[in-house]
């Protein structure tokens, strides 16, 4: 270690220090050959200089007894056993009934009771004692050991501390460290030039950067590792600033943000999609239907190609699903159940032009709440439409997505979604373990060629909030949405 590193107060510590060698300096001593006041910093200056081998610290705790507050208004004015006593000896007949116009209530009763076990009776109502002497000495003894405070307990009368122990608010014992310190062998050859004390700026002021002596200044170390206060400032919500990184990294690898309407018709939000109509999902236990509007109308175009392909495939090739198509159905409001009804659209507006397109936006679907679910909740959707997009593109892109916030580890699964073809699951490595965070796949003709889209379109749809547990490190998603101050305070920078 360095002793160009060292703190004025430890220059100056060690400086005294050397000056006696061979002695173990008490705090007392160090204020007093340091000229300080304040014992924080004599503290902090051995801490530091033990912290480097300067010097060494030994430190004695001991346990010491101390007046509390109504010791200490014993101690002033007489424990309540001596004065209700000096009253008795006092008074010609001192009897329960003056004593209680004497003191008042809440001391005549407990005093009694002092009294009575040293020695004192009732006789017909008037207080005596056999033996006054010993009231006396008994009475001595407690004044006296009250008077003897603060002591370090091992000096105190064992009998006497117990007795007080057992009286509410007289005495408490503290633990009191003294520290005393010494110089090492390295302490002792430090140099005197290391230990001259130097003018070390702690603030950078525009007046120093304007003048030429910031050049030469010595400047004050920061300890980036001690506590601090944390300050309190408002900052943004942990979800919306992980919507900000997810937004910026999609940015960057070159998509355009798409924003669209909550409110959809079940043609786009599954139609389109190619889920059939009689699919469960579509069922009101899971799809939020709305009252108003119970409708929105559709062109004629769309739902006639739509019913094409459903009921028997179109030109696709495909042989559909069968069944009657119902246009009414698909004119529906709802709830967007997820935001591929969104890019879904986009598509339809752009068949033509390649494009990379992503959204972070709010789904709804009727989920119970619980750990894991809730009936409002965030995607992040994404298509890449270009000639030539296959499937490894699509698990590259994915990669790339989750490397970028910080997870490398990423496998697909196959898995099935009726719009797409092949389908695959995500699955992220987190603490060990594979984490199914969401679904994607290349469209199906039956989804892209009645919208005349002739290209590849690689989508995907993952779940936010299920991504929020992982960076923050939740198990369960509803913390994110309680507005518990004291957690959102904790959470960390992303
Ligand atoms: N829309 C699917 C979901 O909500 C995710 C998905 C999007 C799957 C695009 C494949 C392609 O879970």
């Amino acid at each position: 270690m360095d002793a160009d590193a060292l703190l004025n107060p430890e220059r100056r510590m060690l400086r005294v220090m050397q000056e006696k060698s061979g002695h173990d300096w008490t705090l007392a001593e160090i204020l007093s050959s340091c000229e300080w006041i304040d014992q924080a910093i004599a503290v902090g200056a051995g801490h530091g200089l033990s912290n480097i081998g300067y010097v060494s610290t030994t430190e004695t705790s001991s346990a010491i007894v101390r007046l509390a507050d109504e010791g200490q208004k014993a101690k002033e004015n007489g424990l309540l056993e001596a004065r209700i006593w000096k009253w008795i000896s006092d008074s010609e007949t001192p009897s329960m009934a003056d004593l209680q116009s004497h003191f008042e209530r809440h001391e005549a009763g407990p005093g009694v009771g002092l009294l009575k076990r040293l020695g004192v009776q009732l006789e017909g109502g008037v207080f005596v004692a056999a033996n006054p002497s010993a009231v006396d000495m008994g009475i001595q003894a407690r004044t006296a050991f009250i008077q003897s405070l603060p002591a370090a307990s091992e000096a105190l009368d064992v009998n006497l501390m117990e007795h007080f122990k057992s009286r509410r608010g007289l005495i408490e014992s503290v633990i009191s460290t003294t520290r005393t310190w010494s110089l090492t062998p390295q302490g002792q050859s430090v140099s005197a030039e290391a230990l001259v004390e130097k003018q070390s700026i702690s603030e950078i002021t525009s007046e120093l950067l304007q003048s030429d002596a910031w050049k030469d200044a010595d400047y004050r170390p920061f300890d980036v590792t001690l506590e601090s206060a944390t300050p309190r400032t408002g900052r943004s919500h942990p979800m919306q600033a992980l919507i900000e990184r997810v937004r910026s990294i999609f940015l960057e690898m070159g998509f355009s943000e798409l924003v669209d309407d909550y409110v959809q018709t079940a043609g786009w939000n599954m139609d389109a999609l190619f889920i059939p109509q009689d699919h469960p999902a579509r069922e009101m236990q899971d799809t939020f239907y709305l009252e108003d509007p119970k409708s929105i109308e559709l062109p004629k175009h769309l739902t006639d190609a739509w019913g094409a392909i459903h009921e028997h495939g179109g030109d696709t090739g495909s042989v559909g699903w069968g069944g009657k198509f119902s246009a009414e159905t698909s004119e529906k409001g709802l709830l967007r159940t997820h935001t591929t009804v969104n890019t879904i659209q986009y598509l339809a507006a752009h068949p033509k032009d390649a494009c990379r397109v992503f959204s972070v936006d709010r789904v709804f679907r009727k989920e119970a709440i619980d750990r894991t679910h809730l009936p409002e909740f965030h995607q992040i959707e994404g298509i890449i439409m270009e000639e030539g997009a296959n499937l490894q593109m699509l698990v590259a892109t994915l990669k790339t997505f989750y490397a970028k916030m910080g997870y490398p580890e990423v496998r697909v699964r196959p898995a099935y979604f009726p719009y797409t073809e092949p389908s695959l699951e995500i699955e992220v490595k987190w603490r060990g373990k594979w984490l199914e965070l969401g679904g994607a796949g290349i469209f199906r003709p039956e989804v892209t060629e009645p919208l005349g889209i002739s290209t590849p379109v690689l989508a995907w749809g993952m779940g936010l909030e299920r991504l929020a547990m992982l960076v923050l490190g939740l198990d369960d998603i509803r913390q994110l949405y309680i507005s518990d101050l004291e957690w959102l305070r904790n959470q960390p920078i992303l």
